[in-house]
């Protein structure tokens, strides 16, 4: 059977026994932020086992992309040294809902597994969880398994938990013996390559809690999860899975674009190329994008470990593009998202390879460097801060320069390393501006778990009558703040928008009854408490005042301005540029905004037009601007936009503008677009490999724009005694009349070289047999002495000639020697660097032909003195 086959006929066989097929989740669950990667088949139905959100259909089955690379389920290290762990895999699974147990889910595996597919029932075991005498049982009863093959295992191998929290269960695995003999018990589950574990059928009945406990679900559940690659190649007889037609094309496309074979050290770069490729190709289709952070650095460190696993197959151009038809034609029947996403895991893949070749080969060489000295002192640590220097310089992630290290014999003082990142991120820490909030953190908890809460009323108000619940400064509760002192307000409600999501703070006054208060900045440090940064300006204000909060209204509604702009902006580079664009950052100025978005190349004039006339449009349109709520769960339905990442609740707020534009967002916004007034684009530019920034403008401060370039227009008119439509034309013909100039200016000075040259073999000298010019010239660059030279060149038929001189506040030489001259020893390269030494230069070049410069002009005429005695010690 081909693997294709194989994969339809499990899924045939659950239908049979009454499953939906349902999708495979994409790699990344928005609604979970527990986890980095769907690392199960069962991480979409995680709600479902919770009794959070009930199912349609009680018995479902699918084929579902898996990554594990980070957390419990970590096989990374694994990954090509052995041949049946991958960082990508399909899971197929077949799960119940509070529907069949154990019995059904035993009985089934066995039918499959034996009348289905035929495996040698003598070459399979099956495991239990220790005290589960039940599944015991069922083996025994309704299979006819060896019942000596029935074995019991402890938490480690036989209870399945999701991650830290969440779902869990005793569960039952079926293994494969492959031995050449037959294997006995000790080999199950003991790390055997020969014997491994195909199936686990979990029974879902807890959930493990944040504080470790178990808590009993309502309902008893199955959840199973069999290793796809691993079962295609025991059904085919191979003994690795890579030699599977899961993995046989891209190994053949490795071979053929190498020229190697598939054997020892290769093979190993082979394995590890083969399964990143997939690995990366599943998620930036699914819409992550390699970078710094999260699931985004994972990407990274898998494409930088290929890449340098590429260089072990002498690849030095980027490689990983031509695999990608390969993985396309392997995995796009059940996984179309890799047709449709095609160009973006192209660009992605490009992009990253060409930015990390640029510093490998150097990070490579420091590496050899150490190792040398390593060895040199039959030392085995790799030290940390090269590892760090291989990070922070290099790009080589810890776990790739780990890796290097290993095949050394070598272990890296991860110790060292890690406290190095630490002071780099503490560094990064202070850096930044809430370095002063950082310090109230744990105060900040405390009130939290008190109960202080702020209220925010700014989506209807800016201002607003309440209680002064909390003062901060330096670092504690005070009862009082007075004038002069700066600190933190705490009110029990305030119209006052914290920072967040890059829309930058409000500003403005709280007044009570003893004095005034200048909000500077507003921040949210911890969830449901608003802070109120500045200082007392006058009087006092005391703990529980009754006070008046006000909002710098200008500012605000400048900022709602740009705020509201953003979105549509968002929604106009969907319509212009792709429709996959992700927002990569942003903010919310009253002045300016700066979004981020995902795309691989420059937005083209032509786009950045339509985009800037279609925004303008929707203001002119003067479209309202709704907000209302709904529930998180429905949001990958809907078709609304959430930003990457971000952390949601269970309730979101939706900003929807005309239903053309809806987006997940917390911010404040205008009422109508029309308010928006007037909409310029200002600049577009990259900020990362994938990633692009436009600025734009809007309302006053795009009005503001507009008249500086009008002004700017007006004063070029002015100066051109042209008018503005006539400047072009005039600009043109200045820069025509310039060129012009430029050439008549080189022309005389060719003649006037010509001249000087003629001046030049006059000057001409001798010592012993050699004929010699050394001259130092007035008014030419290095261009123009090169130019000079090749004028006296052509009438000098032996000897050695040097021209210096001084321009544009440093010195420039050039040297020339006769064939006949370079024979008998003379070498122009060594003759300048010894001339530019003495003006505070180098340089060199070759024996006939050399060019040097320093940076002492008035040393030229010294060092030119110098030529005679260095030309007759160059003879000696
Ligand atoms: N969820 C189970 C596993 O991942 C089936 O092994």
């Amino acid at each position: 059977m081909t693997s294709k086959e194989i994969r339809q006929s499990f899924l045939d066989f659950f239908k049979s026994k009454q499953h939906a097929i349902v999708p495979s989740s994409p790699v990344v669950l928005p609604t979970d932020p527990t986890l980095l990667f769907t690392n199960a088949g069962m991480n979409q139905f995680k709600d479902i086992f919770l009794g959070v959100r009930e199912s349609q259909d009680k018995r479902v089955a699918n084929t579902q992309k898996c990554i594990r690379v980070s957390g419990k389920h970590n096989d990374l290290e694994e990954v090509g040294i052995d041949t049946y762990h991958h960082t990508f895999f399909e899971m197929l699974g077949n799960w119940s809902f509070g529907d069949y147990y154990k019995r059904e889910a035993i009985s089934w595996a066995w039918e499959l597994m034996t009348e289905v597919w035929k495996l040698p029932k003598e070459r399979l075991w099956a495991t239990v969880y220790k005290d589960d005498d039940e599944a015991e049982r069922l083996w025994k009863e309704l299979t006819d398994i060896n019942p000596a093959h029935v074995l019991r295992f402890d938490e480690k191998d036989n209870f399945w938990e999701m991650g830290e929290t969440g779902p869990c269960g005793p569960c039952s695995e079926i293994h494969i013996d492959l031995t050449e003999d037959g294997c006995g018990p000790e080999l199950v589950n003991a790390g055997s390559p020969e014997v491994i574990e195909l199936w686990n059928l979990v029974f879902i009945q807890y959930n493990r809690r944040n504080d470790g406990s178990l808590e009993e679900l309502p309902f008893k559940h199955v959840d199973t999860g069999m290793g796809f690659e691993r079962v295609a190649a025991v059904l085919q007889g191979k003994k690795s899975n890579y030699d599977s037609d899961v993995f046989t094309p891209l190994l053949s496309k490795l071979q053929s674009l190498s020229g190697l074979a598939y054997e020892g050290e290769a093979a190993i770069a082979m394995r590890v190329i083969a399964d990143h490729v997939r690995t990366l190709s599943i998620a930036i289709a699914d819409g992550v994008l390699p970078s710094n952070e999260g699931r985004g650095y994972v990407l990274r460190r898998l494409l930088r470990r290929a890449v340098r696993y590429g260089r072990k197959l002498n690849f030095s151009q980027p490689f990983m593009g031509e695999l990608l038809p390969v993985v396309e034609e392997v995995m796009g029947d059940v996984f179309p998202e890799l047709r449709t996403n095609r160009d973006r895991v192209q660009r992605a893949i490009r992009a990253e390879e060409e930015s990390f070749a640029a510093t490998l080969d150097r990070g490579m060489a420091l590496f050899d460097e150490v190792v040398a000295q390593l060895n040199a002192q039959k030392q085995t640590l790799f030290p940390g801060d090269q590892a760090f220097k291989l990070y922070d310089t290099y790009g080589f992630p810890l776990d790739l320069t780990v890796l290097m290290a290993s095949e050394q014999q070598l272990s890296v003082d991860q110790e060292q390393f890690e406290s190095l990142m630490e002071q780099q991120r503490e560094r990064a820490r202070l850096d930044r501006k809430d370095a002063v909030l950082a310090g109230d953190q744990e105060l900040l908890q405390d009130l939290h778990a008190k109960g202080v809460r702020s209220a925010f009323t700014g989506y209807t108000a800016l201002e607003g009558d309440t209680e002064l619940s909390v003062i901060v400064a330096d670092g504690a509760e005070q009862d009082a703040l007075t004038e002069g002192q700066t600190g933190e307000l705490i009110l029990a409600e305030t119209p006052f928008y914290a920072e967040s999501g890059g829309q930058l703070s409000d500003h403005g006054i709280i007044r009570g009854p003893e004095g005034e208060f200048e909000v500077w900045d507003t921040q949210k440090p911890v969830e449901g408490i608003i802070l109120h940064i500045g200082k007392v300006v006058q009087g006092q204000l005391r703990k529980g005042d009754h006070v008046g909060a006000m909002v710098d209204q200008s500012r605000r509604m400048h900022v709602q301005h740009h705020h509201t702009a953003t979105h549509l902006l968002n929604a106009a580079l969907r319509e212009f540029v792709s429709s996959t664009v992700r927002q990569a950052g942003s903010l919310v100025a009253p002045d300016r905004l700066r979004f981020d978005f995902t795309h691989y190349e420059a937005v083209s004039a032509a786009d950045l037009e339509s985009i800037e006339h279609r925004v303008n449009q929707w203001i002119m349109d003067n479209t309202p601007v709704q907000t209302y709520s709904m529930a998180y769960k429905d949001v990958p339905e809907s078709g609304i936009i959430a930003v990457f990442d971000e952390k949601y609740g269970d309730e979101v707020r939706v900003v929807d503008i005309g239903g053309f534009s809806r987006e997940l967002c917390g911010g404040t916004h205008v009422g109508a677009t029309g308010q928006l007034g007037f909409f310029r684009i200002v600049n577009e530019s990259s900020v990362a490999a994938g990633i692009r920034r436009i600025e734009a403008v809007c309302g006053w401060p795009a009005y503001e724009w507009t008249q500086r370039e009008h002004g700017l227009v007006r004063s070029l008119s002015q100066r051109f005694s042209v008018s503005a439509d006539e400047l072009l034309g005039r600009i043109e013909s200045l820069v025509e009349q310039n060129k012009k100039l430029e050439k008549q200016l080189k022309q005389q000075s060719v003649a006037s070289n010509k001249e000087l040259a003629a001046t030049l073999l006059t000057q001409a000298q001798q010592t012993g047999e050699l004929t010699y010019i050394a001259a130092t010239v007035e008014g030419q660059g290095m261009d123009g002495l090169r130019n000079l030279l090749d004028q006296v060149r052509p009438k000098f038929s032996s000897g050695a000639i040097v021209l210096g001189c001084a321009a544009d506040g440093k010195a420039a030489f050039v040297a020339y020697v006769t064939d006949d001259w370079v024979e008998k020893g003379l070498h122009a390269g060594k003759l300048i660097g010894q001339v530019a030494k003495r003006a505070g230069g180098g340089g060199g070049g070759q024996a006939q032909k050399a060019q040097a410069g320093g940076k002492d002009p008035d040393k030229v005429p010294a060092a030119i003195e110098a030529v005679p005695q260095l030309l007759t010690e160059q003879l000696k």
